[in-house]
């Protein structure tokens, strides 16, 4: 544990530490560009210079490249490191163009941070900027080559981190160049991360370029509904619609990345086709009507058919919240039905790995990253859940061993394949990880499971609060909606963001949908009420490991600006409320479908053993959950 001193504070780190870390740890910034933590270091652009006052090393150095030692007396403010750095500032911007005024980078630029920072405004240097001819790399990555600083980040992330192939670095000297081999879409499936790792704005998003300004951006620590990983983000929204997502640092889950699949995902939210007004036998309504109009028909379904004719149907994207409602809108409606999964085939997946997951035994993305043996076991990761694939590339790196059972598996990794679980040495490592996606559970993984108690297992469920439904699911004795309708006396049914297909509500006279989407359910539906999206509201989702994660709200539901015909104004009409406004989070509306029942008014969903999740931060790493 080498002890030295930075700008006059006592700093004590690990072995192995660089000297720009231990800066770090205490809250001292240092420039950096090639540096990254997740990538390491280059040494590749040299603005980290600090002056070494005393100590095994003197003089000036490069924080990012240096051990921390004992001994070291480090400056980080010494004339001669701010001359250094204010010069390679100044050298980077000789040929970076001058233009952060109408840059589309402006705002959200590290370069641009610390040229300012380093006061460099007037170029020196009247010679030629050197320039590039700029690639198509597809639909979503913009490439804008002038830009680059040669820091070696995307390169690094591409090709190491991610596995990535179709990109590289060409050319040499002053003539470095930074692309594919031939212009064409980018291939990996974390080519987003080259948006957020690069420092000048080499690769943006394209999808969002000249949307809005960084200050503009309406932004909230949010996570991705894409898979049941539960990867952490920052969604950015203007004149609600959804612009694009960043990748939000979380060590315990996706460390400082995401997947494109997460990434490039705005479609459904901006969807100009989404049903946004509450409709009573097709016609638009307001939120009271539609609820009274829901309280007559549920009565009506209930004298007309006996008490348990109806069913209550949630699904695995359903935040908690409102997951944790239905339960006490059955009691009251006297439901013949809790379902927490529309499909038997849904259900009789994910239940039985569910109870494979006891304290301990589920494994993180982290837990992924460090363990010395991963087993792929019927499951395609780079399909199911991309990020854990890039987790298991990051054990591979690390020298794990990666098994696959069966062939046809693709990783981003060199893999051994067997044919048998049990011919995998589960014994002889020191922290493996089983990986399955949801589906019937083998004799032979219970019976490995069984013998290797260090054994951990992620399982790939599929969607984002998959555990929750199945937690709530097994509490409340929750059937799936298919075995419901079984029995022939299910006459009416409530679906709470549940994708239940059109063929299983044929001949049920009475469906009301609470949904975001436009699914076959709400189609079918007589009475619908249009519910928020993730990034309109504060919720909570349980990720694949029991991890119970908060998503914080980013912007106002209602119609985007953009979502309205270009060639026409929007109508000069004084609201006090935006065109498509009307969407509230599921269980507000379930809260007001109780209430008109005769139950309590619910103010907040999370009661009883669930209270202690209320004041569960967004931007903490979660809780993991396996005791309630
Ligand atoms: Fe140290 Fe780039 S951050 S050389």
């Amino acid at each position: 544990m080498p002890k030295l001193i930075i700008d006059n504070i006592a700093v004590e780190v690990a072995d192995g530490v660089t000297v720009l870390e231990a800066a770090q740890s205490v809250d001292i910034p240092i420039p950096h560009f090639c540096w990254h933590p997740a990538l390491g270091k280059a040494g590749a652009c040299r603005v980290c210079a600090v002056r070494m006052m005393e100590g095994p090393v003197k003089g000036i150095q490069m924080s990012c490249m240096l051990p921390a030692q004992d001994g070291m007396v480090v400056s980080t403010t010494d004339p001669e490191a701010v001359t250094m750095r204010r010069n390679v500032i100044e050298w980077l911007m000789i040929n970076h163009p001058h233009d952060c005024p109408v840059c589309d980078e402006g705002g959200e630029c590290q370069l641009q941070d610390y040229t300012i920072a380093g006061g460099h405004g007037i170029r020196r240097y009247d010679g030629k900027k050197r320039t590039h001819i700029n690639q198509d790399l597809g639909p979503y990555i913009q490439h804008e080559m002038n830009r680059c600083i040669q820091c070696y980040r995307c390169v690094r992330f591409y090709q190491e981190y991610a596995g990535g192939t179709d990109f590289g670095v060409m050319g040499s000297a002053g003539r470095v160049y930074f692309g594919r081999f031939r212009e064409g879409q980018l291939e990996s499936p974390f080519s987003g991360n080259l948006v957020d790792i690069c420092p000048t704005g080499v690769f943006t998003d394209k999808t969002a370029r000249f949307r809005a300004r960084y200050w503009d951006y309406d932004m909230a620590p949010s996570v991705c509904p894409g898979c049941s990983l539960g990867c952490n983000t920052t969604p950015v929204a203007r004149y609600r619609e959804l612009l694009k997502s960043i990748a939000r640092r979380n060590e315990a889950v996706n460390s400082w990345f995401i997947c494109d699949r997460g990434r490039f995902a705005n479609g459904e939210v901006n969807d100009p086709q989404r049903p946004r007004t509450p409709l009573i036998d097709g016609v638009e309504s307001s939120r009271n009507e539609a609820l009274k109009a829901l309280l007559f028909r549920i009565a009506q379904t209930e004298e007309r058919y006996g008490t348990g004719s109806i069913a209550i149907v949630g699904s695995s994207r359903l935040s908690l919240e409102a997951a944790l409602l239905l339960p006490t809108l059955a009691e009251l409606t006297s439901s013949g039905a809790l379902c927490y999964f529309a499909s038997e085939e849904e259900s009789g997946r994910t239940l039985p790995l569910f109870q494979l997951l006891t304290a301990g035994r589920s494994a993180s993305q982290r837990d992924v990253r460090e363990s010395d043996c991963i087993v792929v076991y019927g499951c395609d990761p780079l399909q199911d859940a991309p990020m854990l694939a890039l987790a298991i590339r990051q054990a591979w790196r690390n020298g794990a061993t990666v098994y696959t059972v069966g062939d046809g598996i693709s990783l981003p990794c060199d893999v051994t394949t067997v044919d048998r679980l049990d011919a995998v040495p589960l014994s002889d490592a020191k922290n493996p990880v089983l990986i399955r996606s949801a589906a019937d559970i083998p004799d032979q993984l219970a019976t490995t499971l069984h013998q290797h108690d260090h054994l951990k297992l992620a399982v790939l469920f599929p969607a984002a609060n998959s555990y929750g439904a199945s937690k709530l699911a097994l509490k409340h004795l929750g059937v799936s909606f298919e075995q419901a309708i079984s029995s022939g006396d299910i006459k009416g049914v409530i679906s709470v963001e549940a994708d239940i297909p059109q063929k299983l509500l044929e001949g049920i006279p009475f469906v009301a949908a609470l949904d975001w989407r436009m699914t076959e359910t709400v189609q079918a539906a007589q009475i619908f009420f249009p519910t928020t999206a993730w990034v309109e509201m504060k919720g909570t989702f349980i990720n694949h490991e029991g991890r119970v994660q908060r998503f914080n709200k980013v912007m106002n539901p209602g119609v985007p600006i953009r979502g309205l015909d270009p060639a026409v104004h929007p109508p000069h009409i004084h609201r006090t409320a935006p065109p498509g406004g009307e969407p509230q989070p599921a269980w507000q509306i379930l809260a007001a479908v109780i209430e008109g029942l005769g139950g309590e008014l619910i103010t907040e969903p999370f009661t009883g053993e669930w209270e202690r999740l209320r004041g569960l931060d967004a931007e903490c790493e979660g809780v993991i959950i396996n005791d309630i």
